[in-house]
């Protein structure tokens, strides 16, 4: 647990991020007694909100996503909350430095400083210049939400300002799929128990499978999902760390910071993607959404064929797919092994499966064929399962939850650094320069049928 006192000043404090996903894990930290002795959290936007106000909204949203208010000590928690109103940056830091003095005078002497900044990217130059100019970011440490940057150009120029203002070491990228139980079982499976690690190599996988289909659609976030796309918001960044995960070579040790070199060891070997193996869509009505331009030519669903330089995965495909508004929402990682060369007479040619699913607490799932008691030889495909949460003593915490908590320890392992962005924006680039054609596709289904194609011979395990 952390113990120094600690401000938490959360930027974008009444936005659909702030709401759905930073202050639920707030509190979620508080019930499970993780904050430290002494901390506040202060809401920032352009408003002027009264920090009752604030409380009331921070109150709606735990009653909306959980964990509801009753559920932990809300009285005591409430005390915490703080708004400072009208905005803030270079010219004007609004009401914060007044709110952070009251804040401080009541926490003791020097209190640990965290940023949060819950917003779009386009604002992240801004308010970091901002914390510089007023002095907020000395000893701090900041919180920069994904996608770090809109275009490869941009993250370039972002990284530069961030780092005139902060020492590397001060800055935490999150990319909350890092954060999955499932995902760092991924490695965990694969390096602890030699069936799988022998496996995990071209010879033996013959494609991988990363989807995302999400029945979501851009509910309160138009302003943000319309500048943004899937592109940006899922494919360079969480498809992108989840196929590092799948793809890395062993890591020295498996600490953190190990992994977090092998990750972007491997992003390095991603090949920039071919437009003509990426199909782009938007779902039928996305322009009728309140708040999206009306000729938008925003993004909702991206599927691409991913390819990785190496010797350990050279030839085979890693399918990348997400989308809002499809027909299922799932978060699924498949690792389609070779069908056995020349499969016994009697028995049905058929490949065994390895499954991720990311989703809530994770789950496992292996397919294979297994012989049906009985006096006939007879072959079942089977799966065999294993939610992770169903482990002795397992305490699985959203992804959100163990981040800032990460934060708190100043622990930024899972946090994503320049070098491994540098080289996802690579391998997105020739799609942002060139495009392919936006298709539409209905709500409900399961994308543009061009994606069907990408997926030849085997097809989307999920779906067509
Ligand atoms: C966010 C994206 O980072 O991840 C959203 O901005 C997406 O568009 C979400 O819906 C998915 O995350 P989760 O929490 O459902 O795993």
């Amino acid at each position: 647990m952390a113990t120094a006192k600690t401000v938490f000043v959360l930027f974008g404090a009444t936005g659909d991020l702030a709401r759905r996903m930073v202050l639920p894990a707030f509190y979620t930290l508080a019930i499970e007694g993780l904050l430290p002795p002494g901390w506040a959290l202060i809401g920032n936007g352009r408003g002027d909100v009264a920090h009752e106000d604030f409380r009331k909204h921070v109150h709606d949203a735990l009653v909306e996503f959980g964990p509801h208010p009753d559920q932990g000590p809300w009285r005591e928690f409430e005390r915490r909350l703080y708004f400072a109103g009208g905005g803030f940056d270079t010219d004007s830091p609004g009401s914060l430095l007044d709110v952070i003095g009251h804040v401080r005078r009541e926490l003791g002497p020097r209190p640990e400083l965290v940023h949060y900044l819950a917003v779009p990217p386009q604002a992240f130059p801004g308010l970091t210049r901002a914390l510089g100019q007023h002095g907020l970011a000395e000893g701090a440490r900041v919180v920069y939400e994904k996608p770090y940057g809109t275009s490869p150009k941009n993250f370039r120029s972002l990284n530069r300002i961030v780092h005139t203002v902060l020492d590397e070491s001060q800055v935490y990228r999150i990319d909350h799929f890092l954060g999955k139980e499932a995902t760092q079982n991924l490695h965990v499976l694969r390096f602890a128990n030699e069936l799988f690690a022998a496996n995990w190599h071209r010879d033996h996988i013959e494609s991988v499978q990363i989807d995302v289909p999400e029945t979501l659609g851009v509910a309160d976030r138009a302003a943000f999902y319309d500048a943004t796309g899937a592109v940006l918001d899922m494919l360079v960044t969480h498809l992108f760390q989840v196929a590092a995960e799948v793809a890395m070579e062993p890591p020295a040790s498996l600490g953190a910071a190990d992994l977090q070199s092998a990750r972007e060891r491997v992003i390095r070997s991603f090949r920039p993607l071919d437009p003509a193996e990426v199909v782009l869509g938007q779902f039928d009505g996305y322009r009728d959404v309140k708040g999206i331009a009306a000729r938008s030519r925003t993004d909702t669903y991206v599927a691409a064929k991913l390819w990785i330089d190496n010797a350990r995965w050279k030839g085979v495909p890693f399918l990348l797919r997400t989308g809002k508004r499809m027909a299922a929402g799932e978060q699924r990682v498949t690792l389609v092994l070779r069908t056995p060369p020349r499969p016994l007479k009697g028995l049905p040619a058929q490949a065994n499966a390895l499954t991720f699913s990311l989703a809530g607490d994770g789950q496992i799932e292996l397919r294979l064929l297994a012989k049906k008691p009985g006096v006939e030889l007879q072959v079942e495909p089977a799966t065999v399962t294993l939610p992770l949460a169903e482990l002795p003593d397992a305490e699985p915490l959203p992804p959100y939850v163990r981040l800032i908590h990460d934060v708190l320890l100043g622990d930024r392992s899972l946090f994503t650094r320049p070098d491994g962005l540098s080289a996802a924006w690579r391998a997105v680039q020739p799609i942002l320069d060139a495009p392919p054609r936006l298709a539409r596709y209905p709500q409900g289904s399961w994308g543009p049928a061009a994606a069907r194609k990408l997926a030849a011979p085997h097809g989307w395990l999920l779906g067509q």
